[in-house]
């Protein structure tokens, strides 16, 4: 257990905050336009209550905010450094139609039946308890209301070119890293299972591909940024030639041409039923 019942906390992140903030920067970018499309697809529209859970330094909301200009956002995080991020990319005078909420997603202190729709992106694949989580946003959603988890499934992660050398044995000890600290990289496959012991219905999944060659190669790079795992194979939960694999993809990302990769977003929706 800790403060935020998660295996997420910026403060502790092996690249620092400010390299963190950015990642998080390009990895909600390069998927926006894919996302919102689903979102509407899902049934998201200009006017609607919207909450977004876990929003973080606010790249999402940003987006959410100039996209839906008459809805009401609100955006929620656990984390009081991140949560003063994204106020001050959102603090523009236009800006009047979003509320930030300091609160934890397994105990927001929202109102029952408030919502039209709440967005949950990565974050349910680092919470120790999903259900409670899940429980507590159906209990804020209005009858008809919906939630639209996006997040990862490492089994099917994406691919990088050129191949990295043990590559699905370095993402199955990312897999057991995750679950030992209490997450789950492989959330993906599950959600619609989570969704309906949750009470859902009407459920629906999809995937989204990203791709350097189409969104550009800087959202990828810093997930293979050696930093992000140099602890890990310090602890020895990667070998030394996992680590090298690991470093050889990084430097080809910056510096071969050759190189691209893709990788794969799900997304998963459910109703509150009437
Ligand atoms: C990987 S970040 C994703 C941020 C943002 N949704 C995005 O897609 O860029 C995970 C976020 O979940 C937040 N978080 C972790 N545990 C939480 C909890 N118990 N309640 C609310 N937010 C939490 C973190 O503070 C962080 O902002």
């Amino acid at each position: 257990m800790n403060q935020f019942n998660s295996t997420y906390n910026i403060s502790r992140s092996n690249i620092g905050m400010e390299a963190e903030v950015e990642r998080l920067q390009v990895q909600a970018l390069m998927g926006w336009e894919k996302e919102f499309r689903h979102l509407k697809w899902f049934g998201l529209s200009d006017g609607m209550k919207v909450l977004e859970v876990g929003c973080g330094p606010g790249f999402i909301t940003e987006k959410l905010v100039d996209s839906l200009p008459k809805s009401k956002i609100s955006a929620l995080d656990i984390d009081e450094n991140l949560l003063v991020k994204a106020k001050q990319r959102l603090n523009k005078a236009s800006d009047t139609n979003v509320e930030f909420i300091q609160a934890s997603v397994y105990d927001t202190g929202l109102p029952d039946n408030e919502y039209d729709f709440v967005i949950a992106r990565l974050v349910f694949l680092h919470l120790y308890e999903p259900l409670k989580a899940a429980l507590e946003i159906f209990r804020v959603l209005k009858p008809g209301g919906k939630l639209v988890i996006i997040d990862l499934d490492d089994g099917i992660f994406g691919a990088v070119e050129p191949k990295i050398d043990h590559f699905h044995s370095i993402i199955d000890k990312f897999i057991a890293m995750q679950g030992k600290a209490g997450g789950n990289r492989e959330i993906g496959r599950s959600l619609p299972r989570l969704l309906e012991s949750t009470g859902f219905s009407n459920i629906e999944m999809d995937a989204i591909s990203v791709h350097s060659d189409l969104v550009g190669i800087e959202g990828f790079k810093e997930q293979f940024n050696p930093k992000r795992f140099e602890p890990f194979y310090k602890k020895g939960y990667l070998s030394k030639s996992d680590f090298q694999s690991i470093e050889k993809a990084f430097e080809n990302l910056l510096t071969n041409p050759d190189s691209y990769a893709m990788m794969i977003f799900l997304l998963a929706c459910g109703t509150k039923p009437v």
